[in-house]
């Protein structure tokens, strides 16, 4: 590529710092500007990494006119479809922060505006490039415990709400269940090969958010900070989600993969506080098999790469499938199964039953 790679960021709060670290080790990436509808937070933002010549906005719609090649956008959750929509039909190729959005509805408005650019969105999961959640993946692809039947995914905090714009309906939209839940999520669906989920029945509480007993802000706190989801997918197979910001309890399980010729169980590396979201650690991983007709366990040995830097990895991942004229790295054909699931536990929470998954519009 002759000319450097024109790259935009939307929304320049905290998780904009860790993708701008990532651009700027990226020698084909040129940051030209940064929007943040906080008047001047654009401008300090690139200032912090030395930018002084690039633009600063306070509307995205502005940064887009600046004949970018990709943008990250880096909102709170509800202003990501907006966004990332605004910057397809702008010609971007996009690089989305999780969770994908808030409802189908949105959703279906980004894949069509994905279809009809024909560029590239990538929703930013970085926990995928850690070399143990690859690991799992590969066990369970190599066909070693046979046709999964059961996954139970989760985990949580003991204590864990976040402050911010995380615990307002007006700007996350959900609570754990989006924020740390969607990695949750990612991590099951994607190592049984993303199947397609068909029913949701969930339950979720906000009993330590809204208690001022246990947090400070409870007068502010609007979104869920505890869920669990029973959750029907193709092929026959359950997934048992529970995830917390907050409870009394050091864990809601390890997660599990049942399949009719073994299983395997991956623990938690820190009880009480997941940290998958951010680095991909694992605690131990077992498989549970039968030897010479008795059942037996094996300690799978588990890579010591989970420091790298996985953002590093996402961002470069994303500037590579542009730069390559390649495809999305982690595609919304993907996602768009991990967003049924967030969707249909927000609408079976509020309707107290069962709801099927709400993806007919792939259909069309
Ligand atoms: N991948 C990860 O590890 C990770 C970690 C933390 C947060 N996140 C995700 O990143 C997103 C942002 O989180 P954060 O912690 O940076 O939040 P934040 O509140 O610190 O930053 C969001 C910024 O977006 C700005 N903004 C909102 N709407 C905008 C719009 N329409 N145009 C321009 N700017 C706008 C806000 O003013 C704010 O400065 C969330 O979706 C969160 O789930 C991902």
């Amino acid at each position: 590529m002759d000319k450097k790679l024109r790259i935009g960021i939307i929304g320049c709060g905290g998780i904009a710092h860790a993708h701008m670290r990532a651009y700027l080790e990226i020698p084909e990436v040129e940051i030209v500007g940064g929007a943040d509808i906080v008047p001047g937070k654009a401008r300090k933002f690139l200032d912090e990494f030395g930018l002084t010549d690039a633009k600063a906005f306070d509307c995205a719609t502005d940064l887009l006119k600046c004949e970018l090649d990709a943008v990250s956008v880096c909102t709170y959750n509800s202003q990501h479809a907006v966004c990332a929509v605004e910057a397809l039909e702008a010609g971007c190729h996009v690089l989305l922060e999780k969770p994908m959005c808030l409802n189908m509805k949105e959703a279906a408005e980004i894949y069509a505006a994905e279809k009809k650019s024909g560029k590239i969105l990538t929703i930013g999961f970085q926990p995928r490039y850690g070399a143990n959640f690859q690991q799992v993946k590969e066990i369970i692809s190599s066909g070693t415990l046979g046709d999964v039947y059961y996954v139970q995914t989760g985990g949580g905090r003991r204590r864990g709400i976040p402050g911010g714009t995380f615990i307002e309906k007006e700007t996350a939209g959900v609570g754990a269940l989006a924020d740390i839940g969607c990695y949750a999520l990612d991590f099951a669906m994607n190592s049984i090969g993303y199947p397609k989920p068909l029913t949701v029945s969930a339950v979720a509480y906000d009993h330590f958010g809204k208690n001022p007993k246990y947090y400070g802000d409870a007068e502010r706190f609007s979104v869920d900070d505890f869920s669990a989801a029973f959750v029907r997918l193709e092929g026959g197979i359950t997934l048992d989600f529970r995830m917390s910001w907050a409870m009394h309890m050091d864990t809601t399980g390890d997660f599990l993969f049942l399949g009719k010729d073994a299983g395997l169980k991956v623990k938690q590396p820190n009880l009480e506080l997941w940290g998958g979201a951010w680095d991909g650690a694992v605690g131990q991983i077992t498989l549970y098999h039968d030897m010479c007709g008795k059942p037996t366990s094996t300690i799978i040995p588990t890579g010591n790469d989970v420091k790298s830097n996985l953002f590093y990895c996402k961002v470069k991942a994303f500037t590579d499938a542009v730069i390559n004229g390649g495809t999305a790295p982690i595609p919304t054909s993907q996602i768009l199964y991990n967003q049924a699931i967030i969707d249909g536990i927000i609408r079976s929470v509020a309707c107290g039953h069962e709801v099927e998954t709400d993806l007919a519009f792939l259909d069309k």
